[in-house]
Parts: C-alpha cells; structure tokens; sequence
C-alpha cells in the first residue's frame, strides 16, 4: 500500500493523481463526516463533502480513465423520513448541512453515470461502527466512556438527545458491502442497513449493563451536544442489497454494543498494565 498526498478541495492534484494511479476501483469515503459539527463549519462541509464529490467525478473524467466509482452516501439523507423503513426509492429530506452536502453528492454520482456512463455507485449506508469508530460519534463516546467509569477514571457522561433512533451495524460488514457494489458490471445505488432500529437510551441500556452498571447514575445532560434540527428515527430495508449482492448484515445491536464496549475494557486493561509495570521500581 501506499499512501498519496491528496486533497478534496484541490481538483487539480486530484486530476493529477487519477491520472497517474489509473485505478481500477475508486472508493470515495472522504468527508468531513460529523453531523453535529457541520452546523458549525457548514460552508466547509459543502466544500469538501460536496463539491469533493463531483471534483473527483470531474478529475475521473480529465483524466480519461474508466475507474469504478464508489460513494459513501448516508443514511442521513433521508432525515426528517418520508417512508419507513427507507428504502432506495425514499425521498430525501435532509436535516443538516452535512446531510445537504451528501444528497449533492448522491445526486452528482448518479448524474456522472447517466452524462458519461460511467460505473458509478451509491451505497447509501445507514450508521456503522465498531472499535475503530471515531471518539466523538456517540456508540464510542459511549463505550469509552463506560470503560473509563469502570475503571475509575471517569465520573460523568455529557450526551444530547437520548431519543433518536439510529439503524446500526457492525462496520466491517458494510465494508464488505462496498466492495460487492463495485464487483457488479453497472452502476447502481443501494441501501445498506439492518433493518432494526434503537434508541440512544438502549445503547446505554446495554452498554453500561455490559459490565454492572446504571448508566442513569453517570450520564448528564450537555445542550452543546444537542443539533439544530434531528434525525428522530432511521430505519434502513436492505432487500436489495441481499437480492442483487447476496449482502446481509450477521452482527446484529446487542452483539455489536458488546463488542465495542469489550474492546474499550480491553484497551484500558491494557493500558492500565502498562502504567502498572511502569510504576514497578
Ligand atoms: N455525536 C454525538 N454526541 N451524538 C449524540 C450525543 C453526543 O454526545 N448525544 C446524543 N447523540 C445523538 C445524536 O443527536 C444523533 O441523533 C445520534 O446520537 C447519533 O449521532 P452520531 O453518532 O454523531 O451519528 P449520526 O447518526 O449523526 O451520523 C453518523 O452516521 C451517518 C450514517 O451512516 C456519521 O457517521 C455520519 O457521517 C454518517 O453519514
């Protein structure tokens, strides 16, 4: 592997770059991916999730190569939900900058592949985690912090709305998924999801009763943490994904709480041995 200097906002480096590379497959996973920060640097996140977008469609097409293109489209398209479950058909309603920034750039995918025919694909995919999920998405935050508190380094859990709905799955699963989309000859669009949906306040449920605790003893209100406008409920119907690319999801919620919050107690262990062994004369 190796790893090139790029930038989102830069089209003629990326010209460049796809020009040289002549890659087989593209999987465009770039963003500025958090919701709740998008409010705040809402210009940015249009420029980089957005406009990126079409920038690299535009550079695949500068450069004359035939390169299958992925796009990481989201859940959080369809936001205030017009149809439950959502399906490929739902119309979209986004309810944040970001979620404006990924229906453009849904929309430019599917206009490269009409305009030049090019291979190009949304998996529209609703939220996925596991260990490697970033500190500030909430599954994480949670787990790390029940690690934390178990370990007795933390004391208190600041969160937003507890009510929100979110169809979650296990994020190597849909890496997988991505990858089947780019093995089929033409380019489609499709959803990936479990078809299950759970409350912030389950995931705490489980999470904190993964290893003997109350989570309503430790976590707290914090309104910077709430968003402008929510998505109160998503729920994804990934019958497609099964019927054309035998793709379906196996870890399913409990299983996926357990293996993050494991991994968080397991990486603090860890930690904690090594200070241990530290403090030894
Ligand atoms: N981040 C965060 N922090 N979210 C909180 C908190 C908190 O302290 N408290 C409550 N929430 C609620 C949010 O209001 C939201 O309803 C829900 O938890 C999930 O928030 P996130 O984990 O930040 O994820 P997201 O659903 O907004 O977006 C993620 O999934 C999308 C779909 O796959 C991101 O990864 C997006 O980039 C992705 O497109």
């Amino acid at each position: 592997m190796f790893l090139h200097y790029g930038d989102l906002s830069d089209s003629v480096n990326l010209v460049k770059l796809l020009y040289e590379l002549k890659l087989d497959e593209i999987y465009h996973l770039g963003a500025q991916s958090h919701v709740r920060v998008s409010f705040d640097i809402p210009e940015y996140t249009a420029d980089v999730t957005g406009l990126g977008t079409i920038r690299i469609l535009e550079a695949i097409r500068e450069a004359g190569i035939r390169s299958k293109f992925y796009q990481a489209s989201s859940s959080e398209m369809f936001g205030k939900v017009q149809e439950v479950p959502q399906t490929e058909v739902t119309p979209f309603w986004p309810r944040s900058p970001y979620g404006v920034a990924k229906v453009f750039a849904y929309w430019a995918t599917v206009n490269y592949r009409e305009s030049y025919g090019l291979c190009a694909s949304n998996g529209i995919l609703f939220n996925h985690e596991s260990p490697r999920r970033g500190e500030t998405f909430v599954t994480r935050k949670i787990t790390r912090a029940v690690a934390a508190i178990k370990h007795g380094l933390q004391k208190e859990l600041f969160l937003g709305n507890l009510e929100a709905r979110r169809d979650w799955g296990y994020a190597p699963e849909y890496v997988e998924g991505m990858w089947r989309i780019l093995q089929q000859d033409e380019g489609d669009d499709f959803v990936m999801a479990t078809n299950e949906t759970h409350t912030i306040r389950e995931f705490l449920d489980l999470a904190f009763g993964r290893v003997d605790l109350d989570w309503k003893e430790y976590v707290k209100h914090g309104v910077r943490y709430e968003r402008p406008a929510e998505v109160d409920l998503l729920i994804g119907n990934p019958e497609k994904a099964k019927r054309v690319l035998a793709w379906e999801p196996k870890v399913l919620f409990p299983e996926l709480v357990q293996i993050m919050v494991d991994a968080d107690m397991e990486a603090l262990s860890r930690r904690d041995a090594k200070e241990h062994l530290g403090r030894l004369p």
